[in-house]
């Protein structure tokens, strides 16, 4: 990877700086924590450290449960007293500050001029484009978004991608090192609102939300159509091999040409795409991809295991309730 003079390769990271350390940012410290680095965190908030130790004390089970990487201690966290000094010796930057553009704006410029030439500066951003928070830093080049789910210490995913500004080798820099440190990394080609994910998400979020306002369904009722229905589905496939199997032996390509005029139906208030021959044969050559080389069959077998594993699993969860 062609990347800058100092820049670190990512596999021999330790030291990681954490800007902003409320629920985001003190989760990604939990992570960093557990997965054995060093960690120093800074946010201006008077109770911070307080609230952040007891935030890592919390996650500390979880962890522990997933397992935690050799020499992982919380003892490897330090608050420091400046921005300056928690970016002094970073050999990477998260920055998980409150999502406003002109802060992002201004803190980034100041992590930038803080942080080490070379070292990746990402942003935990939920829907900001990098383009337009990097406008005024110095080294627009090294600063990527590293998008990640709460809480960042369970959720693996991380959606990575770059602004106008970017160079291509900070985004494959910041993809590796994810990976390095235990996350599922999405790398992004361009920038979309939202990233992917929360795309997804909030298209059910704002359906939940005119439900609701139009008295169509409660809240209870939303949850459980999701809990006791496509949700537990999800953990194994995401909703497109999931409509694959929905197609059975004619996967996605009988779906679509069985289903398509569905997407006219008021199923929902989000507007269909056409269904062109270029999206129909994107969408089934996306299946055929991800279901790579298994069967109908194989596939349907894959998926029921899942499902009773998950069943199981959120029963025994809810019986642990507290
Ligand atoms: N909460 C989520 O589910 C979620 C998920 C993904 C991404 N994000 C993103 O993570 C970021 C942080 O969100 P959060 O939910 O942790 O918010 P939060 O309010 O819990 O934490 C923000 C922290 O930033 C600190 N802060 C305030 N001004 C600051 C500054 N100038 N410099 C540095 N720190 C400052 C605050 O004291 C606070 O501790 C946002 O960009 C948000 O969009 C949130």
């Amino acid at each position: 990877m062609t990347t800058e003079k100092h820049t670190p390769s990512p596999g021999s990271v330790r030291r990681v700086a954490c800007v902003g350390a409320g629920v985001i940012g003190g989760g990604w410290v939990a992570h960093f924590l557990a997965r054995g680095y060093q960690v120093t965190a800074w946010d201006p908030a008077p109770d911070a450290e307080a609230k952040l130790r007891r935030l890592v004390d919390a996650a500390w089970p979880a962890v522990t449960e997933l397992g935690l990487a050799e020499g992982a201690s919380r003892d490897n966290l330090v608050l420091a007293p400046t921005l300056a000094d928690a970016v002094a010796d970073a050999e990477f930057v998260q920055e998980s500050a409150p999502e406003d553009l002109a802060l992002k704006r201004d803190l980034l410029a100041r992590i930038d001029a803080a942080t080490p030439p070379g070292v990746v500066i990402s942003s935990s951003t939920s829907g900001y484009a990098m383009t337009e928070m990097q406008v005024d830093c110095a080294h627009p080049q090294r600063l990527v978004v590293g998008h990640p789910f709460n809480p960042p210490y369970l959720i693996p995913l991380v959606e990575v991608v770059g602004g106008e500004r970017t160079e291509p080798w900070a985004v494959r820099w910041a993809s590796e090192f994810f990976e390095v440190a235990g996350k599922s990394v999405i790398t992004m080609d361009r920038e979309v609102p939202g990233f992917i994910a929360n795309r997804l998400q909030e298209a059910i979020w704002r359906e939940a939300l005119h439900m609701v306002a139009n008295g169509e369904a409660t809240v209870e009722q939303i949850d459980a159509s999701i809990t006791e229905g496509p949700g537990l589905r999800w953990p194994m496939f995401g909703p497109c091999l999931t409509f694959h199997l929905a197609g059975g032996e004619g996967g996605m390509a009988h779906m679509l040409d069985h289903f398509g005029p569905s997407l006219k139906s008021p199923w929902t208030r989000l507007e269909a795409p056409e269904l062109t021959s270029e999206l129909r044969d994107a969408m089934v050559r996306g299946c055929e991809e991800a279901a790579d080389g298994r069967s109908t069959a194989e596939l349907v077998a894959d998926r029921d295991r899942a499902v009773i594993a998950v069943m199981r699993a959120v029963d025994e969860a809810r019986k642990g309730r507290s």
